[in-house]
């Protein structure tokens, strides 16, 4: 990364109170829609949701038009690894569904998302999510100031081999501001990139751990150009959180009030 490049990245006390701003809304919204995640309700019905408390608010959701995707969340169900498009599919007794919600407050992002389930799910697929919120957990836990992105990446692949799931290559975390994907990428797995990049003081960023029940590799759905699905159609679990480095280590800017806390057994 090029000097002047890494300054912008770099936010100073506004910049960051800009941030915490978006990421608290963001949580808000979790909160606000996580209730209605149930048996009988289209993730159309959710989408809508999610459309109304943003704009009710005065702010923006930030997948509405982002680089052509209709709808103002994400809903991926099942095998769906990311960008599942909300439409008229009606959740059902035995789904798990990941909401992914990104608003854009006074032009500053926050980007988070969890995995329902609905009703009684199998024993594989509360695995699967356990280990996709454990690994986003784990993660989060070792971070230091100035520390390599790849230490998100040993994190989470570690989690996964342990308890015998893959971690998806294909869509990674990313940096986060006033541009919705920015530098830097954070892999959930450890390459040569993330080992030389470092996450100083100021920055923000996403770790949206994408753990898959069979195998790491993805389809994407040539009908609509969004849909990304396992290509075994096995299951597929993620959580997210908007995360800023500070002076003395990371702060989580998408805490919600009554979702899953660290430690919560699924
Ligand atoms: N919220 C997703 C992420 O975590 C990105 C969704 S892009 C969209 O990065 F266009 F599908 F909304
Ligand atoms: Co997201
Ligand atoms: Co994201």
């Amino acid at each position: 990364m090029m000097l002047q490049q890494k300054l912008k990245l770099l936010l100073n006390e506004n910049g960051r109170s800009a941030m915490r701003r978006a990421g608290k809304f963001n949580a808000e919204l979790m909160d606000v829609i996580r209730p209605h995640v149930q048996a009988g309700v289209s993730t159309n019905q959710l989408d809508k949701l999610a459309h109304e408390y943003t704009s009710d608010h005065g702010h923006i959701p930030a997948p509405l038009n982002y680089q052509g995707f209709p709808k103002s969340c994400c809903t991926s169900v099942n095998e769906v690894i990311c960008h599942g498009i909300p439409g008229a599919y009606v959740l059902q007794e035995g789904d798990i569904v990941n909401l992914d919600l990104t608003t854009i407050v006074d032009g500053w992002h926050g980007d988070s998302s969890e995995t329902f389930l609905i009703g009684e799910v199998s024993e594989e697929a509360k695995a699967l999510i356990q280990c996709s919120f454990d690994s986003l957990n784990a993660a989060i836990q070792i971070l230091k100031p100035d520390c390599p992105v790849s230490d998100i990446g040993e994190a989470v692949t570690s989690r996964a081999r342990d308890a015998g799931f893959s971690v998806v290559r294909e869509y990674v975390g990313h940096g986060l501001g006033r541009e919705f994907h920015q530098e830097p990428s954070v892999p959930h797995f450890p390459n040569r990139e993330s080992q030389r990049t470092l996450l100083p003081p100021g920055i923000c960023f996403t770790i949206e751990p994408m753990i898959n029940a069979g195998k790491r590799l993805t389809q994407l759905d040539p009908t609509d150009g969004w849909t990304v699905r396992t290509k075994d159609l096995k299951l597929s679990a993620q959580f997210e959180h908007s995360i800023l480095m500070t002076e003395t280590g990371p702060e989580i800017l998408t805490k919600t009030q009554n979702g899953p806390q660290p430690g919560h057994v699924f």
